[in-house]
């Protein structure tokens, strides 16, 4: 039983043949939500749905992509794969890779990435190094392991990586009959964004759609390389999943925004923590900080005046808020009551 995953609802559109051993969790059909109260609360005239990422099975849109690079690395024979990580990548290679009964090396930030995906990596057995250093320095490391034959790096510099998370863009596309007219993402190493736009090319060439939608990637004030024009030595954000200086697809980023007549810009770590408690209040939808920068640029866009009246906007919110309860607890800015065990203190206690 092979499943119902991304590689067998899209293989024409992969890179699959008939010897490819299929690695999957069922990953992907995630949620388009519309999000109405967004859009009134910004007194908007447009329509906008939120992709909900965080329903893969490990939680973040990366599993799209780790289905197709370990299957093909699978398929090449290979038995150990490795990754730089903030978090996000690690948790899904674990996964696959126990999936596949594969040897995973991660190597992660040191102290720098949210509690849930530790505990993703080290319940899924993959050997968990914490290095000093930013994820920057990180992915060169891994660069370095990749030069032996018998690894596989599923970093998203791994072809295969992109062209699995291309399926979203499919999926936004059967979801709403077409292409939406703007696609909102956060951007780290900026494959996510690549991947997109790569999606909606094809599927437009394909006939399966009939228009292409600007780009809208978001990075962190304090992590945006691609806006500043220039390597970002340390990077910081209370996002860090997208704690990145120096994007493996940063060419492929720019080019992806200005094809589209899209855009790359910052948001606040302030503006982020407002998005995700916004879009957690008034839409019932929780995401982690890194994929709240995605609604939080809708939120400058639509001030700016960038979003034309009537027009239908994606935006790929791409983690689950479960990754990172402790930021998420500070975020709150409401605290939990302890009471006795009376029905009278408990009644007032409830504000009833
Ligand atoms: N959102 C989340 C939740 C992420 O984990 C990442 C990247 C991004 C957005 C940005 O996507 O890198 O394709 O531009 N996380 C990587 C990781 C870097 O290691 O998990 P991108």
């Amino acid at each position: 039983m092979e499943g119902s995953g991304v590689i067998q609802r899209y293989r024409d559109f992969l890179p699959i043949t008939d010897a490819t051993p299929i690695i999957s969790l069922n990953e992907g059909s995630t949620p388009l939500i519309e999000a109405p109260n967004i859009v009134q609360a910004l007194s908007g005239d447009f329509r906008l749905f939120v992709k909900y990422e965080g329903l893969n099975p490990t939680a973040s849109f990366k599993d799209r992509g780790m289905t197709l690079a370990v299957s093909k690395a699978a398929e090449q024979g290979v038995r150990t794969i490795v990754c730089a990580s903030t978090g996000n990548t690690s948790a899904s290679a674990a996964a696959y890779a126990a999936r596949a009964g594969m040897t995973c090396v991660v190597l992660i930030p040191k102290g720098k990435i949210a509690y849930g995906k530790m505990a993703q990596a080290l319940i899924h057995g993959a050997r968990t190094l914490e290095v000093r250093g930013n994820f920057d320095d990180v992915l060169e490391l891994v660069k370095e392991l990749g030069k032996r034959d018998d690894i596989e790096v599923v970093n998203s510099i791994n072809q295969f990586r992109i062209q699995g998370q291309k399926t979203a863009a499919f999926e936004v596309c059967d979801a709403l009959g077409d292409a939406p007219d703007m696609h909102f993402l956060p951007v780290g190493n900026a494959g996510n964004i690549t991947s997109y736009w790569m999606g909606y090319n094809e599927y437009r060439e394909a006939g399966e759609s009939s228009k292409l939608p600007r780009m809208m990637g978001w990075q962190a004030e304090g992590a945006a390389p691609i806006v500043r024009g220039e390597v970002v030595q340390a990077p910081e954000t209370v996002a860090t999943a997208i704690r990145i200086g120096n994007p493996a697809s940063w060419k492929q980023a720019v080019e992806a925004a200005e094809a589209s007549f899209g855009a790359i810009d910052t948001v606040s770590d302030d503006e982020i923590l407002d998005a995700q408690r916004m879009l957690a209040r008034s839409e019932g939808i929780f995401v982690e900080p890194a994929s709240a920068a995605g609604i939080a640029g809708i939120v400058k866009s639509h001030a700016g005046g960038d979003i034309v009246e009537g027009s239908t906007v994606v935006v790929t919110v791409t983690g689950h808020g479960l990754k990172d309860p402790e930021i998420a607890i500070d975020n709150a800015k409401a605290q939990s009551m302890v009471v006795d065990a009376n029905f009278e203190v408990v009644l007032a206690a409830t504000g009833l």
